[in-house]
């Protein structure tokens, strides 16, 4: 495979043009190359006026969520022959996000609904001399949670999260599952009382589309169904 066809959903909204797919032909020049080393070949050598977002390459930032074939997916961590089909690549911004421009989506609503969550420690008994510690088991509990790096890939999948913007989304319930299962934590009540509503844990039905596209193997799903339970623990 000496190149592979880059097909680009390119849209500029401040343009007045019409959205239009572009065709870009970019070399494959090493083994294992990503899908952000295409698109960086294609804004530094063929069209600098190509948008996409991406910062530290390493799967980390969370930046550079876009839908590659179909799937959500990270350009910097997903090798192009792992997701190639018949010598192309159909690359789309973020499904179900006001698009910026071009591959760039607005972020606002999804990190205001993460804000929303109370996504940090909330302690009442006052603070011990060192640090307020955890067991090693307590610790764990936090593993499959603490991993997230907001990349949006799971909300913008979610068919609930695209037909009712109010809904949270798998995202932000995953984060709030990640402090109540916190051992040091003593904001679970608080918390409940924002989820138990039909604009967020309520609203997901189980498709699992979130945990198909989370490129860090996180599941989401798992999560909100941990919150599930515990609003009807409370409730009885
Ligand atoms: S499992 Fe729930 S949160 Fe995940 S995609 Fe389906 S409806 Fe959305
Ligand atoms: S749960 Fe996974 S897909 Fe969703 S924002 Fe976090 S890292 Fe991204
Ligand atoms: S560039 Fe940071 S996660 Fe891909």
């Amino acid at each position: 495979m000496d190149s592979v066809t880059f097909t680009i959903l390119r849209y500029d909204p401040a343009s007045g043009q019409a959205p239009h797919y572009q065709d870009y032909q970019v070399k494959i020049t090493k083994p294992g190359m990503m899908i952000l080393d295409g698109l960086n070949q294609i804004r530094w050598e063929q069209d600098g006026s190509l948008a996409y977002r991406r910062s530290c390459r390493e799967g980390v930032c969370g930046s550079d969520g876009v839908n590659v074939n179909g799937v959500n997916m990270l350009t910097c961590v997903t090798h192009v022959e792992e997701v190639v089909k018949n010598g192309r690549l159909v690359i789309q911004p973020l499904p179900g996000l006001p698009l910026v421009k071009d591959l760039v989506v607005d972020l606002d609503d999804f990190l205001q609904k993460y804000f929303t969550v109370k996504p940090y420690l909330i302690t009442r008994t006052p603070a011990p001399d060192k640090e307020r510690l955890q067991s090693p088991a307590e610790r764990k509990k936090l593993d499959g949670l603490y991993e997230c790096i907001l990349c949006a890939c799971c909300s913008s999948s979610c068919p609930s999260y695209w037909a009712d913007p109010r809904y949270l989304g798998p995202s932000a319930l995953l984060n709030v599952w990640r402090f109540i299962e916190d051992s040091r934590d003593e904001g679970a009540d608080e918390r409940l009382d924002i989820l138990d509503d039909h604009h967020a844990s309520w609203r997901c039905h189980t498709i699992l589309n979130c945990v198909e596209a989370c490129p860090k193997g996180l599941n989401p799903t798992k999560a909100i169904a941990g919150i599930k339970k515990a609003l009807v623990n409370r409730r009885f």
